[in-house]
């Protein structure tokens, strides 16, 4: 499939774009500084906190930074699928998902079989997903235009 271009310019801190490439639903959210914060605090918590599962996503991401698993630290990239079975997760930043989890500092939990993904994408224990979400292969064009693809 071609490569998709992505405008961020009206994308507004907590929100989330939601575009289409090869099939598959792509997001780009803009992560607000307690989020980033928040996100190594939930190290032990998760299967692969360090993206070493490097199917996971490209090397280039995991070098410029294994724990926000993005280029830029706002902007998160991520294949809107859970690694289960394939269904799409929400976006659960503020509404806290089943079973309660009074740690929970926001991320997405999937509805199929109860996975849940920090911010980063990055798998919680003890939950049927095997591995963190996908980032797909992307790059900065310029400031506000993300190439997916
Ligand atoms: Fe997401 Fe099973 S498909 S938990």
């Amino acid at each position: 499939g071609a490569p998709v271009n992505a405008d961020i310019s009206a994308l507004q801190e907590g929100q989330r774009l939601v575009l289409e490439w090869r099939g598959q639903p792509i997001w780009i959210v803009k992560r607000s500084k307690a989020v980033l914060d928040a996100l190594p605090t939930l190290d032990g918590r998760l299967r692969d906190p360090k993206s070493e599962n490097l199917d996971q996503q490209p090397d280039y991401v995991r070098k410029a930074s294994p724990e926000l698993r993005s280029i830029k630290p706002e902007i998160s990239v991520l294949v809107g699928l859970c690694t289960h079975l394939g269904c799409s997760p929400e976006m659960a930043a503020e509404i806290k998902p089943e079973p309660y989890d009074p740690e929970w500092k926001g991320g997405y939990f999937c509805p199929c079989h109860k996975s849940r993904f920090d911010m980063a994408g990055r798998v919680f224990q003890g939950v049927p997903a095997p591995t963190n979400l996908v980032v797909p292969p992307h790059h900065y064009a310029d400031d506000n235009t993300i190439v997916i693809g």
